[in-house]
């Protein structure tokens, strides 16, 4: 499999106080993965912004946080923190970014990383000028899973990768599209960009290289102008195959991965309990067509959000790589750019040649 690329931006901003200190912009759903995860490594979250003055005032007081702040220009300017979380609605990680860096704080911002890959550059480039860390929240390449399961396949346990398959859908709940996500001026995409930057993510860290995507969209179920169903078929760098499939029609909560080897197979799913890794593989020939010795792995402790906003503080401190760095994210992003156009015109769409959303 080909390596990933390992840039990342490299920080000189000086060396933050113990424990680090860090604001949090946007207060909705995923912004309390992120205050739990620094809470969990002994981060101190001195300062919140949301531009909606009742959830702003909720959160603050949950939280106990005393700085509160409806626009974040003001808390930078105010400062007194290291690193910033950046979980607002998609269409504000860039300007909250480059106001982070401006003020020359480390970023956490939330996935996808921006609404184009022009704007993604922006954000890459402010970053590594300020010489500040820039980690995208592609948080399940930090799960214990997925890192098991990438450990197993660099040590060759499931033979060559033939083919990955990835899974992201849920169902609100059963509470329908939450607005932030209902628009593309928003949110930029429906569920393949939602969810499917993830599993793009993921697609990269198990199988390298994405040479051409192939996808359908739908929307089936909701009354909004974005998908809520979609599937991508992928072709990797070394001729594997891999599918992508996101939806907002699912029934509960749905995540996993499943990576089949020449000599093995990697499987993990949340359907039916805590996830486990399973393990297949044939050391016993002999069995029967459907039973194969298995090994599994079961992940007690510290979830993928928790690792991952612990990894952001290592890169902060300068004592860690940045777990999934801005080209990660931007990389996320231009394959959904370009599944979106692989459905828009009904045909595979080939990555080589540094191809760029929208100019094919
Ligand atoms: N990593 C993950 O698994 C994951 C999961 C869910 C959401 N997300 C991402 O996190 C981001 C937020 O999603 P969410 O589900 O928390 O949304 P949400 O709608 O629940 O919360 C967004 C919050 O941001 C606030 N906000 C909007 N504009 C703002 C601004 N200019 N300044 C400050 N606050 C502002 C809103 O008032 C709201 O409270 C999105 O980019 C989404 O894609 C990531």
């Amino acid at each position: 499999m080909a390596a990933l690329p390992t840039s990342s931006p490299s920080a000189s901003a000086a060396a933050p106080l113990d424990p680090v200190r860090v604001a949090v912009i946007g207060t909705g759903s995923i912004s309390r993965r992120h205050v739990a995860g620094y809470r969990d490594a002994g981060a101190e979250v001195v300062a919140i912004c949301d531009s909606h003055e009742a959830a702003l005032e909720r959160r603050g007081r949950e939280w106990d946080v005393p700085r509160r702040y409806l626009d974040y220009h003001a808390m930078f300017q105010d400062g007194g923190f290291d690193a910033v979380s950046i979980a607002a609605p998609t269409a504000v990680h860039h300007p909250a970014t480059l106001a982070a860096a401006a003020a020359g704080v480390h970023v956490l911002v939330e996935k996808p990383i921006a609404l184009s890959l022009a704007l993604a550059d922006e954000m890459i480039a402010a970053c590594r000028e300020a010489g500040v860390v820039l980690q995208v929240n592609h948080q399940l390449r930090s799960g214990g899973p997925a890192r098991k399961a990438k450990e197993l396949l660099d040590a060759g346990a499931i033979g060559r990768v033939t083919y990955v398959r990835l899974r992201q859908a849920h169902d609100w709940a059963g509470l329908g599209v939450r607005p932030s996500f209902r628009t593309r001026a928003s949110a930029g995409g429906g569920t393949l960009l939602d969810n499917g930057c993830h599993l793009m993510d993921l697609a990269r860290f198990f199988g390298g290289r994405v040479e051409d995507v192939y996808a359908r969209t739908a929307t089936l179920q909701y009354d909004v102008e974005l998908e809520d169903t979609a599937v991508v078929s992928l072709r990797f760098e070394d001729g594997a195959l891999g599918t992508v499939e996101t939806a907002w029609t699912a029934t509960g909560w749905e995540q996993g991965f499943w990576v089949y080897g020449t000599e093995g197979a990697l499987e993990c799913t949340n359907r039916f309990g805590p996830e486990v890794l399973r393990h297949s593989y044939r050391a016993s020939p002999g069995t029967t067509w459907g039973e194969t010795d298995v090994a599994t792995y079961d992940f007690a402790g510290a979830g993928p959000h928790s690792r991952h906003v612990t990894a952001f503080l290592a890169a902060v401190r300068g004592e860690g790589p940045v777990a999934c760095s801005g080209e990660d994210g931007r990389e996320a992003v231009r394959l959904v750019l370009a599944a979106y156009e692989s459905a828009a015109q009904a045909r595979a769409l080939s990555l080589r040649d540094g191809y760029a959303a929208g100019t094919s």
